[in-house]
Order: C-alpha cells, then sequence, then structure tokens
C-alpha cells in the first residue's frame, strides 16, 4: 500500500524522552498538530513542561514572541493511550533502541492508525527494512533521522526501506523541510550517511595513537589547526562517552561483515573497560576533574610551542619529489632566513627535508636515496600558515630533529614534532575521510551533493568530504591512499573506485553517474 501524496496536519509521536521531546517541540513550532505518548507515566506530561520551559527561555532572549510559545504549546495533546493516534497522518517514533520493541510498536501502529498514514522511526542504529518488516504495510515506513540536539541540528535523514514507497520518502522530505530542516536522502545501510561518513575520523586517529606516532593533544591540535576541524576526535570521542561511541564503532564494523575501513580499536574498549568515558565520567582522553580543569581542552598547549634557536644549523635541502610543494617550502624558510641548499644532491652537512604523500619519513629517505639520520619530513598537504608538523625517520638523530624544528618554528607559528607514520596525522585521516565519503557515493546511498551536505551539516566537517577532496586534488588523494595501502598491506587504504576514476578521468568527485 503506497500512501497518498496528502499533506499532513497530525502527527503522533511515540517515545518522549531526549529525541521525541526535541522532535514534538519543532513539529509543534511548525504548527503541526501534535499527539506525544510515552511507555512511562508522566514522561509525556514532563516533555511537554519541558518544551514550555525550553522555549520560555527563547522568549526571554527576544528569539521567540510569547503569542508562538503558547501556540506551539497548545498545538501538544497528551493521548491517554495509542488510540490517540488514530486519526494521524504521520506517526515518528523515537522509542527505546531495541529491535523488538520497535517492531512491536509498529505492528501495533497498524491496527491503529489510517491506510494512508506514513510510519517513520527515528532509529540511529537499526535497519529501516527489519523494522518495516513487522508492518502488514512495509510501504509505508521510512527511516526519519534526527540528530540531537534535535531544534539545532537542522539536519534529517530520509531513510529509504527496501519496501518503502517513493511517495512516503517524497512526503516525508516535504515534511522535514516544513520543520525548518534540511532533508537527505539516504538508502537503508548502517550508519545512513552521517553515521558512515563520520567511522574515518574516529578511528583513524585511534590508530595514530595506537602506533605510537602521537598523543591524543597533539593528534587533537594538528586535526584543528592544519585541517580545520571544529573539534578534535578525542575532544569528539570524550564529548560523546565512550560508553556511547565505542558500541557504535563496533556495531557499524560488524553490520559492514568486518569492513576494514571502519577497524575499531582496542584501545577504546581497554578505555571503556576502565570507566574513561569523557567528560560524563571526568576522565577520558582528557582530565576534567578539578576546579580548574579547562572546559576545553586548549588549543596549543603553551610547552608544545617550539623556540626558534638560533645556534642550530640553519642549512637545509629539499627534495624535489614534489615541485610544487618544493617551491612552497623554499619560500617559507627563506622568508625565515634560512639557507636553502640548492645542490642535485644534498651536502654532507644539509639538514634533508622530504615532502611525502602517503609515505612515512624513513621510505622516503631510502627511496630517495638521503641520509635518513640527517632526514625529516613535512606535512605540505595543507598551507602550513596556522601549524606545521614535522616527522622524524626511525633514526634521525636529535639534532638534525631539533634543528628543523628550530627552522620551522622561526616565525612563531606551532610546530609538532610526531614520529615516523604513513601520510602524518592529516594526510592519512583526510584521505581516510574522503575515501570513505566516495564509497558512500559508490555504492549509491545517497548523491554526492546529499553526502556532502549532511557531513556538512551533521558532523560539522570543515567542508563537504567531496568537495574537500577536489580542493586537494583527487589524483593526490589517489596517491596517498595508494601509499598507505601498499606499506601497511592493509585493505583498510584500499582506494574507492569512485575516487580512482575520477581521479584518472581528471573530474570532480561529485561527479554522478548518468
Ligand atoms: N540520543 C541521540 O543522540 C539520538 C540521535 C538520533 C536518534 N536517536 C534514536 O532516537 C530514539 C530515542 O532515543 P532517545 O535518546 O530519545 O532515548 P530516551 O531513552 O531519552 O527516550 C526513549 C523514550 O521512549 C520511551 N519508550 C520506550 N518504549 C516505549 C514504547 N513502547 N512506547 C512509547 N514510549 C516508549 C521511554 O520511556 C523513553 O522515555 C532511539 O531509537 C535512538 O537510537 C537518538
Amino acid at each position: 500500500m503506497a500512501a497518498s501524496h496528502k499533506a499532513m496536519k497530525t502527527v503522533g509521536i511515540a517515545g518522549a524522552g531526549l529525541m521525541g521531546r526535541g522532535i514534538a517541540q519543532i513539529v509543534a513550532q511548525a504548527g503541526f498538530d501534535v499527539r506525544l505518548l510515552d511507555a512511562k507515566p508522566f514522561a509525556a506530561a514532563d516533555a511537554k513542561r519541558l518544551i514550555a520551559e525550553q522555549l520560555a527561555t527563547l522568549v526571554a532572549k527576544g528569539k521567540l514572541s510569547a503569542v508562538a510559545v503558547e501556540s506551539a504549546v497548545a498545538h501538544i495533546a497528551l493521548p491517554e493511550s495509542i488510540a490517540g493516534f488514530a486519526d494521524a497522518d504521520l506517526v515518528i517514533e523515537a522509542i527505546v533502541e531495541r529491535l523488538e520493541a520497535k517492531q512491536t510498536l509498529i505492528a501495533t501502529l497498524d491496527g491503529v492508525v489510517g491506510k494512508e498514514c506514513v510510519l517513520a522511526t527515528n532509529t540511529s542504529s537499526l535497519s529501516v527494512t527489519a523494522i518495516a518488516a513487522a508492518s502488514a504495510h512495509p510501504a509505508r515506513v521510512a527511516g526519519l533521522h534526527f540528530f540531537s540536539p534535535v531544534p539545532l541540528m537542522k539536519l534529517v535523514e530520509v531513510i529509504d526501506g527496501l519496501l518503502t514507497s517513493p511517495v512516503v520518502i517524497e512526503r516525508l522530505v516535504e515534511f522535514a523541510s516544513a520543520l525548518g530542516h534540511t532533508p537527505v536522502k539516504a538508502k537503508d545501510t548502517p550508519g545512513f550517511i552521517v553515521n558512515h561518513a563520520g567511522r574515518g575520523y574516529g578511528t583513524e586517529a585511534l590508530r595514530i595513537i595506537g602506533e605510537g606516532v602521537a598523543d591524543a593533544a597533539t593528534i587533537d591540535i594538528i586535526l584543528k589547526l592544519e585541517a580545520g576541524f571544529r573539534m578534535g576526535p578525542f575532544e569528539l570521542l570524550d564529548l560523546t562517552g565512550l560508553d556511547v561511541s565505542h558500541p557504535v564503532m563496533e556495531s557499524i564494523y560488524h553490520q559492514f561483515y568486518e569492513e576494514p575501513r571502519f577497524r575499531p580499536s582496542p584501545l577504546t574498549a581497554q578505555r571503556l573497560a576502565a570507566g574513561l568515558l569523557g567528560r560524563k565520567s571526568g576522565r577520558g582522553f582528557y582530565d576534567y576533574r578539578g576546579a580548574d580543569a579547562p572546559a576545553r581542552p586548549p588549543i596549543v598547549p603553551p610547552t608544545t610551542i617550539i623556540q626558534s634557536d638560533p645556534a642550530q644549523p640553519r642549512r637545509a635541502w629539499i627534495s624535489g619529489t614534489s615541485p610544487g610543494s618544493r617551491q612552497r617550502v623554499v619560500s617559507l624558510l627563506q622568508s625565515v632566513g634560512a639557507e636553502i641548499d640548492t645542490g642535485a644532491t644534498p651536502k654532507s652537512d644539509s639538514l634533508c627535508i622530504v615532502l611525502p604523500s602517503g609515505r612515512d619519513a624513513t621510505t622516503a629517505a631510502l627511496d630517495e636515496r638521503l641520509d635518513p639520520r640527517r632526514t625529516v619530513a613535512l606535512d605540505t598537504l595543507f598551507d602550513m600558515s596556522r601549524h606545521r608538523t614535522l616527522m622524524t625517520t626511525s633514526v634521525t638523530e636529535r639534532h638534525w630533529r631539533d634543528a628543523a624544528k628550530s627552522m620551522f618554528a622561526a616565525d612563531g607559528v606551532p610546530v609538532h614534532v610526531i614520529h615516523d607514520s604513513p601520510g602524518f596525522v592529516v594526510q592519512r585521516t583526510v584521505a581516510h575521510v574522503v575515501n570513505i565519503a566516495c564509497d558512500i557515493a559508490q555504492q549509491r546511498i545517497a548523491t554526492p551533493e546529499d553526502i556532502d551536505l549532511a557531513v556538512r551539516i551533521g558532523l560539522a566537517y570543515p567542508a563537504g568530504p567531496l568537495a574537500w577532496g577536489d580542493a586537494i586534488g583527487p589524483p593526490r588523494l589517489l596517491r596517498i591512499l595508494k601509499n598507505l595501502a601498499r606499506l601497511y598491506g592493509d585493505p583498510r587504504y584500499r582506494p574507492s573506485l569512485w575516487l580512482a576514476r575520477r581521479a584518472r578521468l581528471g573530474v570532480s568527485l561529485l561527479t554522478p553517474e548518468a
């Protein structure tokens, strides 16, 4: 049965917890008649009171009129039983995240609502298709995935179950727009768009720690200052709490049948077991205990700012494997008064600087027949104006490492030196994020535009991953990933065919197929 294209007026919401309450608020504010129901006595009434209080704070701030609040609250009715949903055009379920509970509710709703009524689930991690299977009319069941806090996170994923009618999807897209939210359409797959695309950032950062490349604070700083992420991966894990994020990492990994791109880390399993959940437990990757604990970890801890030392060697030879990057580094070093060794091979007492894409410093030094003891690598993926990452080989001597630090910190830009890592911190993390987004496009889970839109709004990344990949250059990303795959021998880094084909064709990663 395919519900017709009837306008929606009355919306039932099952579950008046964190999400149900937020959804009820915005639906009522948009002028729909809301019926809010919860299995727990008084929960719906409490939710309605909290909504009224929440809206009153907006009146106090001058963002909403008292009349608008009164009208919104008056639109929320509290039926005594599920029979109160009988006249609903749409029912959104936001109850506990358990398949059997959701299936029981959907089957019960079948017997209560009219045949044109759409049934939507706000599940984050269950299969919409499996929930819909409990209905005698799975064509009218779809996912309508909101994000927390609902009034502020203005994105909704509209999820197409295997048997969902296209008319139902269009009605939900219209409904989400009427709420003032941005709808994106996605196929029913684990994590939909946002929780799928977001799996690269944290898991890659955990691998970097796991390899002893750098600590959490350093990785956070590098990804914020160099790549422009609003939050570092470890700040984010601390905010969400490992009790939530570790099971999500495991669930997505297993739902994709152990896809290596999503492989979780034993580090979070162990930290979860130790109770180091994050902010909510007072300790996570950062320590939040004590009166003077910072509300947020500092951007650059003062002790890690490197002072330039005029006593250090000031001459550097710079690898020419990437002529464009070499020119940028030459200009940078000349601007701080360093001497450039312009020989075809380095003088015996010059610092050797390599600029690898996806290779580690040791491999780059050996590939280019340089002395690894006086070789240091520099990440040139982004513009190096807010932060610089240097990387040592396994045998770089302290003297040469300090000389490099001193040169690159001479204009006051913060510098961190990390241990050897194919793809530093930024290259491997950003390449992994873009690669996953390309695979989402390849699997036709969503259109390239919707993938970028969902990630920009839902994850607040500095750019949509496909447009970001275009800005970096698909051939360069492909090179980084091929080197990562070769050096690790790990299919985690195998380039998505979506990326590989567009890199070879010289077209945008946003290019759809006819
Ligand atoms: N919390 C988030 O950030 C978030 C984000 C997106 C989606 N979701 C999804 O939204 C749903 C709700 O999550 P939440 O965080 O609001 O949970 P919550 O625990 O705050 O609220 C769930 C509510 O559902 C009620 N409930 C349970 N069974 C019921 C039933 N059969 N009928 C009516 N009410 C019932 C509970 O009493 C509770 O009040 C879950 O499916 C969750 O995965 C959560």
